[in-house]
């Protein structure tokens, strides 16, 4: 790569979601300290198709380099690779493809999230209990990989029985459905592990609704703010949740580097840690004051831009003066 005087970054996200939404800020936030960066983001709601389509639309556009989240691995290796061999530098996000064909990847090691999970559910029960697993989407690395972990951890405890297993595909409603199914069949359920938050709250609201009592719920993502999971263990809806670090900065300054010819790590793992009800009122506190930095910071650059503005149409209208 020659060193160019503007760089654009190409974001293709496969899901529109709070997380995706956290990230997305972050990407932008962190890209604003670079002058010569331009970010543009596309999105998608789980659609694979259309997620290669916005990947080819990026390669043909002439990006820099493309940062990807794969709704799913194996339909999305072939265009990923197309992009990669064609010297486009590729930033694999939290979800991975079938191949070694990208740049870097930024994101927690799910297998290990997940083997860290199954051991807390192992302590919750005492090693003892029926367990119900909601997974993901089905194809994406997420779902494979927190599967794997979670029952390697689970599979050294004999009493823990995994008494069903349904497809929530990440999101809220399809798992309150799916879980409806899973009470009408099973009598005694003590734990239910959804693979993310959202699908944690659709279990609740499924349990609520059938019995109106719950079952001990872990999540998987732990954001801060409205409707994010440290609110939900706050509010006694999911009872914990393991933070899924969404690290979009963290993509910005390898995106950095890789533009700059820099020095940087093909993995980077983003690291992991449980909030439940011991430990949910410190991290609130703490993310809330984050929340308000990151406030500031974007008023701040909304003035900025605003000022600069004001600035350049003063520098025409001086031009214009002296033009008249
Ligand atoms: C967001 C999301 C998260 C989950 C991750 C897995 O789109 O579904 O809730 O942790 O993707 O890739």
């Amino acid at each position: 790569l020659d060193k160019k005087s503007e760089y654009v970054v190409g974001v293709s996200q496969c899901s529109d979601d709070l997380w995706r939404e956290t990230v997305n800020g972050e990407i932008l936030r962190e890209a604003s300290f670079f002058q010569n960066m331009q970010v543009r983001i596309k999105t998608v709601k789980d659609d694979t198709q259309q997620q290669i389509k916005d990947i080819e639309s990026f390669i043909d556009s002439g990006v820099d380099l493309l940062v990807v989240s794969p709704n799913e691995s194996t339909a999305m290796t072939p265009v990923i690779q197309k992009a990669y061999t064609s010297g486009i530098p590729v930033i694999l996000l939290d979800r991975k493809i079938d191949t070694d064909d990208y740049t870097a990847y930024v994101g927690a090691d799910n297998y290990q999230l997940a083997y860290e999970l199954g051991l807390y559910v192992s302590d919750v029960l005492k090693e003892k209990g029926n367990v119900v697993i909601m997974r993901g989407w089905k194809g994406s690395t997420a779902d494979a990989e927190r599967y794997k972990g979670f029952v390697d951890a689970i599979g050294k405890y004999p009493n823990i029985k995994i008494i069903a297993e349904k497809r929530g595909d990440f999101l809220k409603n399809v798992a309150e459905q799916q879980m409806e199914e899973v009470f009408k069949n099973h009598e005694s359920i003590d734990l239910v592990f959804a693979m993310n938050d959202p699908m944690a709250l659709g279990v609740h609201n499924a349990a609520m609704r059938y019995s109106g009592k719950s079952p001990f719920i872990v999540g998987i993502d732990a954001l801060p703010g409205e409707g994010g999971g440290i609110e939900s263990i706050q509010k006694g809806l999911i009872d914990a949740s393991f933070i899924y670090p969404t690290g979009g900065d963290k993509v910005i300054d390898i995106a950095n580097r890789i533009l700059n010819k820099e020095s940087f790590d093909k993995e980077n793992i983003l690291y992991t840690a449980v909030v439940d009800k011991s430990n949910v009122r410190v991290i609130q506190l703490q993310t809330n004051q984050i929340f308000e930095h990151q406030y500031k910071f974007d008023r701040m650059n909304t003035l900025l831009d605003k000022s600069l503005l004001q600035y350049s149409n003063q520098r025409t209208l001086f031009y214009i003066s002296l033009i008249a």
